[in-house]
């Protein structure tokens, strides 16, 4: 159910939790002041409690109060890319950010949202915390509609923000003065060297290993049928493809279509609403089309369909 930006300031400010259209993806906001709306928020996502939410701020000076100290280069990414989809994790003063919401870590994730709506509604309310609004373990929600499939019809949603890009933000933090990229995002690794002088390094643990990101350690993405990646789709498959409309495919399979291979703009944008469409149309298992570059959006493109495909 769309709501105004006055009536979401109002909803948020009494501690209820609503959902928030952002340049990337929905989320599902909360006062970061409110323990209630915090504790709501992981109830309805059914989010393990040691899966910390980012906090989303209005302006750099927004971060002031809560930070311990500011790792080299903060300034200079923070002046660069917000607002946008960039996080960055930065110790803070505990007792300033509650516990839950950092899932007890010593660090918390800050962002500010580049949707002018989004930016708007946080000078209303103060900071807020949004994970992205999806059920967990599901693919993140990029339309009104999948927020409906969530969380129900009168679910109350900010109306009147940009259309989502499709993929969450860039995380990153600072280890012994390096950058490290702990998710890949929205800002490909190589946008970094311009700013910090080197490519950050990629810190996102293989299988079994802790991650520095603690959600990079459950099921992500993920529809219910199985997903076949592969470079060549076999010309005898049978169902269904994920793949390109500027391609061709064996033609008695259903294409899933991510739009243009020469997009990854596109690809992006519908790449979760095609996840949430295999589950609307009942598909059991899909091959999915991976022949494409290895650089910028490509790169989280694939990520995200990895982690999609494990079961
Ligand atoms: O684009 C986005 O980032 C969206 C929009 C709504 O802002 N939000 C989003 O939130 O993707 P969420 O909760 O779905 O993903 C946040 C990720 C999680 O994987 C979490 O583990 C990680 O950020 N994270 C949060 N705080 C952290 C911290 N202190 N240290 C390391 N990772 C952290
Ligand atoms: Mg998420």
């Amino acid at each position: 159910m769309l709501i105004t930006i006055e009536e979401a300031a109002k909803k948020l400010l009494k501690g209820e939790v609503i959902a928030v259209p952002t340049e990337t993806v929905y989320g599902l906001a909360g006062a970061l002041s409110h323990e209630n709306a915090i504790e709501k928020i992981f109830a309805l996502k059914g989010r393990p409690p040691s899966n910390p939410l980012i906090i989303h701020v209005a302006s750099i000076e927004g971060v002031f109060p809560f930070v311990k100290e500011f790792p080299a280069g903060f300034a200079d990414l923070a002046k660069a890319f917000w607002p946008g989809p960039l996080t960055l994790i930065l110790p803070v003063n505990e007792l300033a950010v509650p516990k839950k919401a950092r899932a007890g870590l010593p660090t918390a994730g800050f962002r500010i949202p580049g949707d002018p709506v989004a930016h708007s509604l946080l000078k209303l309310t103060g900071p807020l915390v949004m994970p992205s609004a999806n059920l967990s373990g599901k693919p993140s929600a990029t339309a009104l509609g999948h927020i409906e499939r969530d969380f129900g019809k009168d679910f109350p949603a900010l109306a009147g923000g940009g259309s989502c890009q499709g993929l969450e933000s860039t995380i990153a933090i600072s280890i012994d003065g390096i950058w490290h990229i702990i998710r890949l995002g929205a800002i490909p690794r190589e946008a970094f060297v311009s700013i910090i002088g080197y490519m950050p390094e990629l810190s996102i643990a293989p299988k079994g290993e802790k991650p520095l990101c603690p959600g990079q350690m459950f099921r992500h993405y993920a529809p219910k049928a199985i997903l076949n990646l592969v470079k060549i789709v076999p010309t005898d498959m049978q169902g269904a493809i994920v793949g390109f409309s500027d391609r061709k495919y064996p033609s008695n399979v259903h294409l899933f279509s991510l739009g243009s291979s020469k997009a990854p703009e596109e690809v992006a944008a519908n790449l979760y609403n095609i996840l949430r469409k295999l589950d609307d149309c009942a598909v059991e298992q899909a091959y999915v089309d991976c022949d494409f570059p290895n650089d910028g959006l490509w790169v989280t493109i694939a990520e995200r369909l990895c982690r999609a495909a494990q079961q």
